[in-house]
């Protein structure tokens, strides 16, 4: 049998007819940027989040760029941040010429730990950018707290969080700005890249929806130096009809979770769920002493497997310049060489999660 890590065609063969048809009819517009479809989509999208205000953006990556800078970011500025995530996370704040400082995670949920965040704190702190990793929220009372107590803003990285909750509210809901990205793989993924981002407040609205556009809300006026980070009409228009079909692929991801916990238990250190958290799984990452071995032998059997992620960001050489060394961030250094993501997608089978379960006990 042979196990992706995640199966991108069988889902649009799901919806095909469906996307066809949005497809269609933005094609006979003739409108591709800006238009109908991604107006809708962030109507659609601060509604199901539950946020005042969505603005559709080129990426992820972009979203985290834009809401730094209308969060009032800048040079010199510090965010508190985890090093366990994607580098998107970190390379948004490198690049308004910001310093990420990194507070190591809570090892059973991969999650940045709040407890360690004030020692951090510094007169140049400016914000905090929690990751909800894997699809399961951070501890976000404590860290709203704690931003509150000392002036910070609060940007949520919910990259692999769509539809996921934080005591019974949308994550990108509870900071000043949550951040959201299209890519294909995510659990709200469309045909190319694409990101957004949702905030109840009235003037990073509009500060963000100028920077989407050459700093521009009207045409041909600018009023602040912008860029060129738009969704398109076509991602747009797909993403409208995946969105109806949201909450039932997140339903899946959690049913094959627990299928996997099930058969895993026992054997493995499977995902830990935070009682606060509904955890849509992005990802399902297990945690294994021997992994490459495991790998290997997964790959024999035609399963596949990721590693999220190998090396933590202080690790990487982009980042040697911040000095960290690996017993400032242990949690995060020990669970980069044991973490390892076995598929997990909406149309997966109950049989192929009982083989890559059979296959990961024969490699133990
Ligand atoms: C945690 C995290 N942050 C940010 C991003 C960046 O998103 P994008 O690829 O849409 O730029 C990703 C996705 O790759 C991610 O996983």
């Amino acid at each position: 049998m042979f196990v992706p890590m995640i199966d991108l065609v069988g889902e649009y063969k799901k919806l095909q007819k469906q996307i066809q048809d949005a497809l269609e009819k933005v094609f006979e517009s003739g409108r591709f940027i800006l238009g109908s479809n991604v107006e809708a989509l962030e109507a659609e999208i601060s509604l199901y989040i539950k946020t005042k205000f969505a603005v559709g953006v080129a990426s992820g990556t972009d979203a985290l760029h834009l809401a730094l800078i209308a969060a009032g970011v800048g040079k010199g500025d510090e965010v508190i941040t985890t090093p366990f995530t994607f580098v998107a996370t970190t390379e948004a704040i490198s690049h308004i010429g910001a310093q990420p400082v990194f507070v190591d995670i809570d090892p059973k949920t991969y999650n940045l730990n709040p407890s360690l965040i004030s020692k951090k704190i510094s007169k140049r702190t400016k914000a905090i950018l929690p990751v909800h990793l894997y699809g399961q929220s951070a501890d976000m009372d404590l860290i709203l707290q704690i931003a509150q107590e000392n002036g910070l803003r609060v940007i949520e990285d919910c990259a692999q969080a769509f539809g996921s909750e934080y005591k019974e509210k949308r994550v990108g809901s509870l900071g000043d700005i949550g951040c959201f990205s299209f890519f294909p793989s995510k659990n709200l993924g469309c045909y190319g890249d694409g990101g957004m981002i949702v905030t109840n407040d009235e003037e990073f609205f509009h500060k963000v929806k100028k920077l989407r556009a050459h700093g521009s809300e009207k045409k041909y006026l600018h009023s602040v130096l912008g860029f060129n980070s738009r969704l398109d009409e076509i991602q747009a228009a797909i993403l409208r009809v995946k969105l109806k079909d949201a909450d039932n692929c997140r339903k899946l991801r959690i049913k094959n979770a627990a299928e996997y916990t099930k058969l895993l238990k026992d054997k493995v250190v499977t995902p830990y769920k935070e009682d606060f958290a509904l955890h849509v799984y992005n990802q399902y990452t297990i945690r294994v002493k021997n992994r490459s071995a495991i790998q290997e032998g997964l790959k024999s059997k035609g399963v596949a497997s990721a590693i999220h992620y190998p090396l933590s960001l202080h690790q990487q050489e982009v980042y040697h310049y911040l000095n960290y060394t690996d017993q400032d961030l242990p949690q995060s250094t020990a669970a980069g060489k044991e973490v390892l993501s076995l598929p997990i997608f909406p149309t997966m089978t109950s049989e192929q999660i009982a083989y890559v379960c059979q296959c990961l006990e024969e490699f133990i």
